[in-house]
C-alpha cells in the first residue's frame, strides 16, 4: 500500500499523541498515585449525622492504629467541619507525624465542593449524597493547605483548612 508522505507524518503524529497521552496517564496513576476517589457509598445529604463517620463527636482526626489515622469531615458552604477541640472551638488544622497513613472521609451537606490538600496527592470532589474516601501516606513534612477547588458560591475562596505533617 502506498502512503503519501504527509499521510505518514499525520499518522505518526496521531499515534504519537495517543502514546504520549497514555504515558502521561500512566505516570499520574502509577508514579504520582492519582486515582479517582471512591464514590461507592451513598448517604442522605440532609441527614449526614445519621452516618457513624459523620456524627458530630466522630468528626476530625482519630488515630485508629499505630501510625494510622482517619479524618472525618463534613463540607458545607463555606466550611470544612473537623469537629471541635477541647475548648469547643472549631478545628481548622490537623497534625499527623511523617510517614503516617491517613484515610480522609468526606461528604457534603449542600453543593459540590472540592477537597484538595495542596502539595500531596489528595484531591477529591465532594458531592452531596456520596462519601468520598482517599487513603494516603503523608511522606513529606510541612504545612499543607486544604482548598476547595470546586466553585461553590460567593465565599468559595474562604473554604480552607490546614494539614500539618511533623517529623
Ligand atoms: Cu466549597 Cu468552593
Amino acid at each position: 500500500m502506498h502512503l503519501h508522505k504527509f499521510e505518514k507524518v499525520w499518522l505518526i503524529f496521531g499515534m504519537g499523541s495517543l502514546a504520549l497521552f497514555l504515558v502521561i496517564l500512566g505516570f499520574a496513576a502509577f508514579w504520582k498515585g492519582t486515582h479517582p476517589q471512591s464514590h461507592i457509598e451513598t448517604i442522605d445529604p440532609e441527614n449526614v449525622e445519621a452516618h457513624d463517620s459523620f456524627k458530630p463527636e466522630n468528626l476530625g482526626l482519630r488515630e485508629v492504629a499505630d501510625g494510622k489515622y482517619i479524618v472525618n469531615i463534613v463540607a458545607s458552604a463555606f466550611n470544612y467541619d473537623f469537629g471541635t477541640d477541647a475548648d469547643g472551638k472549631p478545628v481548622k488544622k490537623i497534625s499527623v507525624p511523617k510517614g503516617s497513613t491517613v484515610l480522609f472521609q468526606i461528604t457534603s451537606k449542600d453543593v459540590v465542593h472540592g477537597f484538595q490538600v495542596a502539595g500531596t496527592n489528595v484531591n477529591m470532589m465532594v458531592e452531596p449524597g456520596h462519601v468520598s474516601r482517599l487513603e494516603t501516606e503523608m511522606k513529606n513534612v510541612g504545612e499543607f493547605t486544604v482548598v476547595c477547588n470546586e466553585y461553590c458560591g460567593i465565599a468559595h475562596h474562604q473554604m480552607f483548612a490546614t494539614v500539618e505533617v511533623y517529623e
